[in-house]
Formats: structure tokens, sequence, C-alpha cells
């Protein structure tokens, strides 16, 4: 159980969350030492002495054992994700678009420095969806993983389908409640479930996804027509991200708006919500639900790898060193 000095990367949303969550519990001991952000204007809740604008001041600082990456720039993220891992510090990251384009790199790197990196926050917000991937189907084939992975994009939907909200005002109210990407076209275009979906595989299957070998096509381009006959059904739209097995060593996945039953577990995620399924071989179809997006559930799922790291945690990538050898396909990408 060792003490954590944290350096913390961006204050937005999800850092607010973290530090709330921080604030409001005694019990856990880990120091915030320094917030690097980028704003020098912007008025903040915390003390002057936290913040700091130079990286070095965290990167460079022996004191500090633990990172917490929680910007939007997916460049800058790889710079500073990758320097803290050689310094031999541990990496908490919520950022799917960088962890889905680097992944193999960092998880060497995470070997190479014998450090651990750790992003449950980065897929599914509050879902433990990582985790579970991770420990509790080591032994057994799944056969999909698939479900509602983007907030924002179920976020408009549930508005449209449930107050008749036009697109572009519930596009702004998820903006405006921090749901959204800084660039909303990764959460409408698909982009964002998608990053997720590639991360979710690695642990699922053990094989590594880039994002643009697999299809997407977000919500920004369902027409009122579309809108209407769901409705005239008693169906609804949903955002789905899909990673299934379809045949002998070969996984397929996709992202793309679908209609959905009433029977459907899924029919009922509503709002920010997301929901995962996973259907197993013995352990039949399981249902996980939560918030996928927002600073307090986000902020729970880094919270929790802080925690896990005090015991030495670490994703072993048991499915990528059993060599599985699941190739990924395109074939059957819109067969469902
Ligand atoms: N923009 C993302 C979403 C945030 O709406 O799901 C959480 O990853």
């Amino acid at each position: 159980n060792r003490s954590l000095k944290i350096g913390m990367f961006g204050f937005g949303c999800v850092g607010q969350g973290l530090y709330d969550i921080l604030e409001n519990n005694e019990g856990f001991r880990a120091e915030l030492v320094k917030i690097c952000v980028k704003d020098r204007t912007k008025p903040r809740k915390l003390p002057s002495r936290y913040f700091t604008f130079d990286k070095e001041d965290i990167l460079e600082n022996p004191e500090i054992n633990l990172v917490v990456e929680l910007i939007n720039d997916a460049d800058e993220a790889y710079h500073i994700v990758t320097t803290a891992l050689k310094k031999g510090k541990i990496v908490v990251t919520a950022n799917k678009k960088m962890l889905a384009e680097h992944l193999a790199e960092l998880v060497a790197l995470q070997e190479q420095y014998d450090t651990a990196l750790l992003y449950e926050a980065s897929a599914c917000g509050s879902i433990p969806i990582i985790r579970n991937l991770e420990e509790y189907y080591d032994n057994e084939l799944l056969f999909a993983v698939s479900g509602i992975m983007n907030g924002s994009s179920n976020y408009i939907l549930s508005k449209i389908f449930n107050e008749n909200l036009s697109y572009h005002t519930a596009l702004k109210q998820a903006q405006d409640l921090g749901f959204a990407e800084t660039d909303p076209t990764l959460d409408v275009g698909g982009f964002d479930a998608l990053n997720k979906l590639c991360i979710l595989a690695v642990h699922a299957y053990g094989t590594l996804i880039r994002p643009e070998d697999a299809f997407n096509y977000g919500i920004q381009s369902l027409s009122v027509h579309d809108i209407q006959f769901a409705k005239e059904k008693g169906y609804k739209i949903k955002l789905l991200a899909s990673v299934r097995k379809t045949q002998e060593n070969a996984i397929t996945a996709f992202v793309i708006p679908q209609f959905i039953k009433k029977e459907d577990y899924l029919y009922n995620v509503e709002n920010e919500y997301n929901g995962v399924t996973v259907e197993a071989a013995f352990a039949d179809r399981q249902f996980f639900m939560g918030k996928g997006a927002g600073g307090h559930p986000t902020g729970s799922a880094v919270l929790s790898d802080i925690s896990a790291s005090r015991y030495q945690y670490k994703y072993e990538y048991k499915k990528l060193a059993q060599h599985h050898n699941i190739r990924y396909t395109t074939e059957h990408q819109l067969e469902v």
C-alpha cells in the first residue's frame, strides 16, 4: 500500500469531478500535488499554488509517482503519457482516442519501465467494463461485447425520442452538461464509441483493432423519416457499438445506429447512460449499465484506478499474452 503523490493534467469536467471526489473521500490517502492546465485566465476553485502551466513541473518531479492524464488533445496526451511511463510513474488516463491509437506501444512501455497504465475511465464512464473483461472472462469464449458506448449520442437520441427536442438543441445541452467532446464530431460521428470499442476488444479478445480499420457511422445523418419510422413502430434508435466473434479465429467490429425494440435491454438506457451486453459461452448474457459521461461518474472510474494502483494492480493482457491470434475481419461488419 504505497503513498501516492498525484500530478494531474487537465482540470475540465472529469478533472474537477475527480477533485470533488477526492475532497469528499476522507479515508483516501493520496495527495494531489500539482495540476497542469493550459488556460492562464480561467478562474478556478482551488488556490493558485496547485496549478502549473509547465508540464515539466509534474513530469520532472521525482516526488510525483502517479500521473492522471485528463486532457482533450490526444497528441499532447500521448506525449505526456509516454514521458510519464518512461520515468517509471504510474499513469491513469481517460483518453480513449489516444489509447485506441497507441495501445500496443503503451503496453510495451509499461512493461519496459515496470510501471502501470490504467484506463478504466476511458470506456463507458462509470461501468467497470475493462476490469470485468480483464478479470472475469479469463477462460471464457466471448461471442460479443456490444452496446451504447457514447453518452452524448445517447443523450441526443433520448431527447429527440422522449422530448421531441431538435438534434441541435439536444447536442447543445450535451455540450453544456460536459458530456460531449470538445469536437462533438467525435461523439455524433461514432468515432468516440469506436475508440472505446477498440479498447474493449483488446481486453475481450486480445486483438488490437485500429480504429481506421473498422466501420463507423454516427447519428448525425439520421433523417426525420428514420425517427418517424422508429416512432411509428414503437422502436427507439440507439448508436450501437459491437465487437463479435464471426468464425474460427476472427472478430469483427462496427459502430452504427440501430432500431431498438422494447424487449431489448438497451431500450431503457437513456440520456448519458451507457449499457454494455456481454455474450459468453457459459456465463450466457450479462448486461451492465451506468453513466457513461459526466464529471463524477467518470471521476469515480479514475478514482478506482488510482485506488487499485496502491495495490500494484495492473492489467495483465492475458488474452493478448495467450496468443489467441484472433484476427480482425471486415467481412461481416454489417451482419447484425
Ligand atoms: N464524450 C464522451 C461521451 C465522454 O459522450 O460518451 C465520455 O467518454
